[in-house]
């Protein structure tokens, strides 16, 4: 029978070694630590096997996200499966960034916010978590990405109002705070082929230029925004600009910020009053 050591072997032999102990360590439910302290120990064979076609999909280009089934996103453990894109590290900078925003406009009190595009529930969820007062409803046009969601919000006791709609066509709630990451890739964009084979396209492109998804939001947002609100968007490196003219278009009176992220890229932009 085959021992951890015999199957880390193997496993090296075809992906990254980092990334074959991940594999055997999630499916021996260990963390990739412990797994280096059972060397000795047997591997059954239909975890070996498991573990061979893990090894196999990882070669042919699957996230491991995926194939692992996991993500830790702020601190939380996520599922994930293809219907949902994978969160990214930028997105938690968008989370921290937007709760030292919340508690600067509204530092007291219950608030209504809405995650537009929610995927996974990873933005929502994440701010539910470390805000108990915030009152979160998750919304995405794609229902089974809602039905991870969800599954995510049960997972942590985290309780939260889902709507499926087309982001805010026809909407009529009032919130405090709007927070979005959009689909915002170029449509003709060149991205990594491990993105662009295994993540749902409807959560990467946003039309030509990338800004359709934030047009379609700043369009209606004044008739679901309180007359105090924050808005908050995580933008494509290059889009700041174009964004905080569609901004102008469609709303007056207002503050607005962008903040980079740790590359020092324009990431987000935050509109206030
Ligand atoms: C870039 S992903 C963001 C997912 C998640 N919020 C995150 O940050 O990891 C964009 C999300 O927008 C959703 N989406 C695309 N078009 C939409 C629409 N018209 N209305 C609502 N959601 C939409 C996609 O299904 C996807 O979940």
């Amino acid at each position: 029978m085959m021992k951890v050591d015999d199957a880390i072997v193997y496993g090296k032999s075809k992906v990254h070694s980092d990334l074959a102990k991940m594999l055997l360590a999630d499916l021996m439910d260990v963390n990739s630590l412990e797994l280096l302290t059972m060397l000795d120990e047997e591997v059954e064979e239909d975890v070996f096997n498991t573990y061979k076609y893990r090894v196999d999909e990882l070669r042919k280009g699957r996230p491991i996200q995926y194939i692992i089934g996991t993500v830790n996103f702020c601190g939380n453990i996520l599922e994930v499966n293809e219907n949902v894109l994978i969160p990214r590290f930028e997105t938690e900078q968008l989370v921290e960034n937007t709760i030292s925003k919340i508690n600067e406009l509204f530092p007291t009190g219950e608030f209504d916010l809405i995650d537009l595009g929610t995927g996974s529930g990873a933005i929502g969820l994440a701010i539910k978590k470390k805000m108990d007062r915030a009152n979160v409803t998750l919304l995405d046009i794609s229902e089974p990405a809602m039905e991870v969601a969800k599954r995510n919000a049960n997972n942590l006791g985290l309780n939260v109002k889902y709507i499926i709609n087309d982001m805010l066509e026809n909407l009529s709630n009032k919130y405090d705070v709007i927070i979005s990451n959009p689909p915002y890739i170029k449509n003709d964009e060149e991205i990594e082929d491990i993105v662009k084979n295994n993540e749902p396209h409807l959560a990467l492109y946003g039309g030509v230029d990338g800004l359709d998804y934030y047009e379609k939001i700043l369009r209606h947002v004044k008739e679901n925004i309180n007359d105090h609100y924050l808005i908050a968007f995580e933008i494509g490196d290059t889009q700041k600009e174009d964004i905080l003219s569609l901004i102008a278009k469609y709303l007056s009176n207002y503050n607005v910020e962008c903040l980079q992220d740790y590359s020092n890229r324009d990431r987000m932009i935050f509109i206030y009053n």
